[in-house]
């Protein structure tokens, strides 16, 4: 079985986990935080060699403020064990999104956590917090205009290649595989530019019942579908 260098994954269905076991849906962040550590770990022994997952969108702002303060809470807890797992199994994180509209605490411990990671060779993780394409792409485009403005480059000099390098994932290799947990078959916003030839996968399954074994079932398909563009059939 061929093994997808980087998959991608919005992982969804917390609340309605959640909901399904009479519980409140911050119940189901906490699992679902849970679960991704042990799914990191699992795809790292699989062989996988980038992971870039769906934290929080820029259109999550929009939940209530205590949906979005226990998330806030979850991911300050989250950051400081990824400080440790990061170091403990040589995994290197990247943070795709715009951090500013973090609270300054959030993003002093992610920023250490990007620099601590930052020469490991392990699993490439990457997490997208306040993240969204479109927010990505216009980031970029704005870097872009004020290298131009300062002489640094031309507009005919602008490929494809060189604008990839603009975006949060610059260095990245385009996501081989898309997984979407819960049902739903949309992108909310997430890598848009970078799944241009990703394949598609979506499960019922929801994000904190989302196991190795659906992990495996996702690469097997992904192992029975022809790419046009990728190195799967060419081996
Ligand atoms: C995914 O689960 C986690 C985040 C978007 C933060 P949801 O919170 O979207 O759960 P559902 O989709 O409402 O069940
Ligand atoms: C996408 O899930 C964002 C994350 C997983 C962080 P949502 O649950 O927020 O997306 P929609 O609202 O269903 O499109
Ligand atoms: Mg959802």
């Amino acid at each position: 079985m061929v093994i997808p260098q980087h998959v991608a994954i919005i992982l969804d269905g917390n609340g309605r986990w959640a909901k399904s076991k009479g519980m409140p849906r911050n119940y189901g962040h906490v699992r679902g935080a849970k679960n991704l550590e042990v799914i990191c770990e699992d795809a790292y022994n699989m062989g996988i060699k980038y992971l870039t997952v769906y934290l929080f969108s820029t259109e999550n702002w929009k939940r209530s403020k205590d949906e979005v303060d226990a998330l806030m809470k979850l991911f300050r807890s989250y950051t400081k064990t990824c400080i440790k797992t990061a170091r403990d199994n040589n995994m290197k994180v990247r943070v795709l999104g715009d951090p500013t509209a973090l609270d300054q605490d959030l993003q002093e411990s992610l920023k250490q956590l990007v620099e601590t990671s930052k020469d490991n060779t392990g699993l490439n993780f990457q997490i997208a917090i306040n993240y969204g394409s479109r927010d990505e792409i216009v980031r970029a485009i704005r870097k872009v205009a004020a290298d131009c403005r300062d002489g640094k480059l031309a507009p005919e000099d602008i490929t494809e290649e060189k604008f990839s390098g603009y975006l949060d994932t610059a260095g990245v290799p385009d996501p081989d595989l898309l997984i979407r947990t819960s049902g739903e078959q949309r992108l909310s916003n997430y890598l848009m530019w970078q799944l241009a030839y990703t394949e598609f996968y979506f499960t019922d399954v929801p994000w904190p019942a989302f196991t190795k074994e659906d992990l495996k079932k996702a690469i097997e398909k992904y192992n029975s579908r022809e790419r046009r563009y990728g190195g799967i059939k060419e081996e």
